[in-house]
């Protein structure tokens, strides 16, 4: 199938490590320009570096954090401008608030609604302008389930962030811009949280792949599939809706 990406632009906030990163780099394999950011200069060049190897097109990444109002609209202008426009606006990047501290709270409030709300406002002229305009965000199964932690900013503010989807969705629908909320369930990957864990407490990981339906956690590969898909021509049909991309982890009806 062909998901009409080709010569298709864009932005992946958040997009050096994890599932941003596979993202970005099935989107690349699409035939997409690319921009970036995250706030480590480090991962950010390497991250441009890997993606340019990948043939013609654009890529360009800055060290962005998105918990900073002003930087994080300054860079959406700029890589409209850069880009020529833009077709297709991923924000993937979190705040973790998961600690329950009002520090925690303040910060996943900027990171995971904010800057969200921010790159919209700044992307809506050339997202109006696109015939392929799509908005994604990246949610999580804390949006509608309780792990049994403490109280934390971290699902009541995704769920935040998929109201505010479908505002949007709702609002520039007739302007041809579609908004989706994509939920990961435990997503592994080398070097992510979830490794990590394995590491550290393989009991407890076993536990939870045990819990999975599909007996494992889900890959960053496969849920940036989702993702890609999703924010795509040929997704279209998909607006002001909701994914659990989670291997059916949450044993609930949506
Ligand atoms: N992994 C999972 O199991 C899982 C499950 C459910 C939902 N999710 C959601 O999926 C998304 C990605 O998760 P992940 O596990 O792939 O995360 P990750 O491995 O920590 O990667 C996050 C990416 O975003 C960048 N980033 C983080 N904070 C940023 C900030 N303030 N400003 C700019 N860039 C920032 C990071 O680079 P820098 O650190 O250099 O900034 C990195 O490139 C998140 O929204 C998360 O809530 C993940």
């Amino acid at each position: 199938m062909d998901m009409g990406l080709k010569g298709r632009r864009a932005l992946v906030l958040g997009g050096s490590r994890g599932i941003g990163w596979y993202t970005a780099n099935l989107l690349r394999e699409e035939g997409c320009h690319v921009a970036l950011c995250a706030r480590g200069q480090a991962g950010v060049d390497d991250a441009v570096r890997k993606l340019s190897e990948r043939g013609g097109g654009q890529v360009i990444g800055a060290a962005v954090d998105l918990a900073d109002g002003d930087a994080t609209r300054r860079f959406v202008r700029e890589t409209v401008a850069a880009l020529g426009g833009l077709d297709l606006l991923i924000h993937n990047a979190s705040g973790f608030a998961v600690d329950g501290s009002e520090d925690a709270w303040r910060r996943g409030f900027e990171v995971d609604v904010m800057a969200g709300v921010r790159a919209v406002e700044e992307a809506l002229p050339a997202l109006k302008a696109s015939d392929a305009a799509s908005i994604t965000f990246i949610g999580s199964m804390a949006s509608k389930y309780h792990f049994g932690r403490e109280p934390s900013g971290y699902g009541p503010l995704k769920a935040a962030m998929r109201t505010f989807a479908n505002e949007v969705a709702q609002t520039y629908g007739r302007d041809g811009i579609r908004a989706n909320v994509i939920s990961p369930g435990a997503v592994w990957f080398p070097g992510g949280a979830w490794d990590q864990r394995k590491q550290e407490n393989p009991k407890f990981y076993a536990a939870v792949e045990k819990a999975i339906p599909l007996g494992r956690l889900g890959t960053g590969e496969e849920i940036a599939r989702i993702v890609v898909f999703t924010a795509s021509p040929a997704g279209l049909w998909l607006n002001a809706t909701h994914i659990a991309a989670d291997g059916g982890q949450v044993a609930a009806v949506d």
